[in-house]
């Protein structure tokens, strides 16, 4: 078994590893809603004044299979593939890990109804790109709910350098996935 150990490594690469394991059940989430992405649309095609509420791209079957398999992927995380990270951090302990990964999960889905509601509200339609806005709403609204619903661990979890690790590493790596969900179809724009 090859155990990845943190007393051992290098410190940035700690982090760096530390940061994409703490938000991955919120990359899931999102990449989860645009693959099942589906019709129900949250704000059912209604307006607030000149432009969408949210728009097309905020669904229900998205909200909740992106929650879902956020959700259920951080459990997988924490009770199995923990074992292999030895010191990498924990989403706390049962049943209390539960309620961590759910804040990351839902709280991803907030921020990016968020974003989008932020987006109508300048005027972009759907798929414009907001950058900064595109790329972090998620991880805003993740770390929003954490606060409010696991604030203990948060706080003692994610230090400032794992923080400033997730606000660099994101953008990267959500561009990165957005250009493969739109090369095979799952996005109508390469953001
Ligand atoms: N999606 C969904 N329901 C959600 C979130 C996302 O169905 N709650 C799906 C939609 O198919 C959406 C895709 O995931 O098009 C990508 O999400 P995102 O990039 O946030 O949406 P955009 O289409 O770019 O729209 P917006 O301008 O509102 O960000
Ligand atoms: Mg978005």
């Amino acid at each position: 078994m090859v155990r990845v150990r943190g007393d051992t490594m290098n410190p940035i690469l700690y982090t760096i590893m530390a940061a994409l394991w703490l938000m991955l059940p919120a990359y899931i989430t999102n990449a989860s809603a645009a693959w099942f992405g589906g019709k129900t649309r949250v704000d059912r095609g209604r307006y607030w004044g000149k432009n969408r509420l949210l728009g097309d791209g905020k669904t229900y079957e998205g909200l909740l299979m992106g929650t879902s398999c956020g959700f259920l992927f951080g459990i997988v995380q924490e009770l199995f593939l923990s074992d292999y990270l030895a010191i990498i951090p924990s989403f706390g302990i049962f049943p209390f890990f539960l309620v961590t990964l759910f804040c990351l999960a839902a709280g991803a889905m907030v921020g990016d109804l968020v974003g989008s509601f932020l987006k109508r509200r300048m005027g972009l339609e759907r798929g414009v790109s907001l950058p900064v806005v595109d790329q972090l709403d998620f991880v805003g609204g993740a770390w929003l709910l954490l606060f409010l619903g696991a604030r203990t661990w948060f706080i003692e979890t994610f230090s400032v350098q794992i923080i400033v690790a997730v606000l660099c590493i994101t953008p990267v790596l959500h561009l990165f996935t957005n250009y493969i969900g739109f090369k095979i179809g799952k996005k109508k724009v390469p953001w």
